[in-house]
């Protein structure tokens, strides 16, 4: 039997107070309706029909950059309600059976789906049981216990209002039974909507599966939407612990749902992975560190306080604390970035040191470089970059500044304080300061007492 999912993603999303459309608001790195839509494939149907409005354009983007022709799109222009929106999606329908869901709620585990899904009946349901049920759809069961009507909030008796059975909004239907149950709804509520919950008192035939609402919350507002980020940063950490990562507090660690980390790796406190980071086996991630689209390969130790953005850093290499690697910088193994440095563009060879304050923007190393503390290389002019070229084994004095383009030769010297221009060859020492240094015998006490008298003058 053919299923088809059924994600309502057309909404405004009030209550977020946002330009941006609610479904598209993150956690963990993908939008909302991505791991609604995710949740749905997961859980084996075909494809998947996204209803959009709000935003189209970039929903649509969105969706299709992840997951290509298992999405397709309908539009519906004027949110008319729930029922209205399904009645839109079902018209790009051809399947036995639809799942339908909404596009704001992300911690769906795709487990709940499928057992949903193995259900028979026209219509089959997820509920589930809060303490405080505000806002929530609430579910009707006759004296025998069958699901017999859903009734929204604002449509509730006082009675019903104390119900604390809900409905998440997870629904499996018959299609034939849908299309028609959609044709005859009416607006006849306190919304004046086309609510998709009251074709549920129209099958004599409803069965439930109880969920569990930790994962099945709904995101209205910015508040809900960081409870539902922490609900699943935890589920992602615990996940990681299992996989033998050490996690060292789960609720300040933040890890991308498409990052990937080894076993045996540390994650300390206070770390964001974003977009796409790998983290090799034995890899220590410390305090504070901020990587985007970063690969960490076995072994490297980020120290406190590295901010990093698509780059790599090699097997055993080092970097921090408090260094900034800005994108295309590719450490090499074995290589080290020390304190305060800022690396862009730039490539390090195997055990090559940029240990103090440097910055080293469009370099290529070799390898066993060191470059010494303070050094900058100067390449841009105002309108080009310009690259840097150590070869093997040169040695940067500190305080020196190399203005690209230039190549140093291997096993250059370049002495401390010196400003270069051209190119050094290789074993060559390039000194190249403004003014050499003289030494004046006793000159000092003679200063400290001039600085001294003019002080009493008072000048
Ligand atoms: C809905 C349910 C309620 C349930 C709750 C769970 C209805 C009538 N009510 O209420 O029983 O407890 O979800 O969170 O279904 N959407 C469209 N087009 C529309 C209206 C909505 O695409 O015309 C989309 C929204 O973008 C959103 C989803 O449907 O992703 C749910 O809409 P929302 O307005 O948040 O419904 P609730 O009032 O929360
Ligand atoms: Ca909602």
């Amino acid at each position: 039997m053919s299923v088809v999912g059924i994600v309502l993603a057309a909404g405004k999303g009030t209550r977020m107070r946002s330009d941006l459309p609610k479904v598209l608001h993150r956690i963990a790195g993908r939008s909302l309706v991505e791991w609604s839509v995710g949740a749905a494939l997961d859980a084996g149907v075909d494809r998947c029909v996204v209803v959009v409005g709000h935003g189209r354009d970039e929903v649509c983007k969105a969706l299709t950059e992840r997951f290509g022709d298992r999405v397709g799109f309908a539009v519906q222009e004027q949110q008319l309600g729930t029922g209205h929106a399904v009645k839109c999606g079902l018209d790009a329908v051809d399947a036995d059976r639809v799942l339908v869901l909404y596009g704001d709620c992300p911690l769906i585990p795709s487990s709940t789906l499928a057992s949903l899904l193995a259900q028979q009946g026209s219509v089959g349901l997820v509920t589930g049981n809060l303490r405080e049920p505000t806002g929530y759809g609430r579910i009707l069961r006759n004296p025998e216990g069958r699901v017999i009507g859903i009734r929204e909030q604002k449509d509730c008796s006082a009675e019903e209002r104390a119900i604390t059975e809900v409905n998440p909004g997870i629904y499996a239907f018959d299609t034939a039974f849908l299309r028609d149950a959609i044709a005859r709804l009416a607006t006849d509520n306190a919304q004046g909507e086309l609510y998709l919950t009251d074709v549920v008192e129209m099958a004599d035939d409803v069965v439930d599966v109880l969920g569990d609402m930790t994962f099945l919350q709904g995101v209205n507002d910015r508040w809900q939407l960081a409870d539902a980020a922490k609900v699943m940063r935890l589920r992602l950490n615990e996940g990681w612990a299992r996989a033998g990562v050490g996690i060292v507090d789960p609720f300040s660690t933040f890890i991308d749902a498409d990052c990937a980390i080894e076993p045996d790796c540390t994650i300390e406190s206070n770390v964001h992975l974003r977009g796409r980071c790998t983290v090799g086996a034995g890899a220590v991630i410390d305090v504070g560190c901020v990587l985007e689209d970063v690969r960490v390969e076995a072994g490297a130790h980020l120290l406190p306080y590295t901010v990093a953005k698509e780059s790599r850093i090699g097997p055993r290499a080092t970097v921090g604390p408090f260094s900034h690697l800005r994108p295309a910088t590719d450490l090499g193994p074995d290589s080290k970035v020390g304190n305060f440095c800022e690396t862009k563009k730039t490539i390090v060879g195997e055990g090559s040191k940029v240990n103090h304050l440097a910055y080293v923007g469009d370099g290529v190393l070799g390898k066993h470089v060191n470059v010494g503390a303070g050094v900058i290389f100067c390449n841009y002019d105002g309108v080009q970059k310009h690259t840097t070229v150590l070869k093997d084994g040169v040695f940067v004095g500190s305080d020196s500044q190399i203005v690209a383009p230039v190549t140093v030769g291997e096993g250059a010297y370049i002495a401390s304080g010196s400003t270069i221009t051209k190119d050094v060859p290789a074993d060559a020492l390039a000194i190249a300061r403004t003014r050499g240094q003289t030494n004046k015998a006793g000159f000092a006490s003679k200063l400290r007492a001039r600085f001294g008298a003019s002080k009493k003058a008072g000048k």
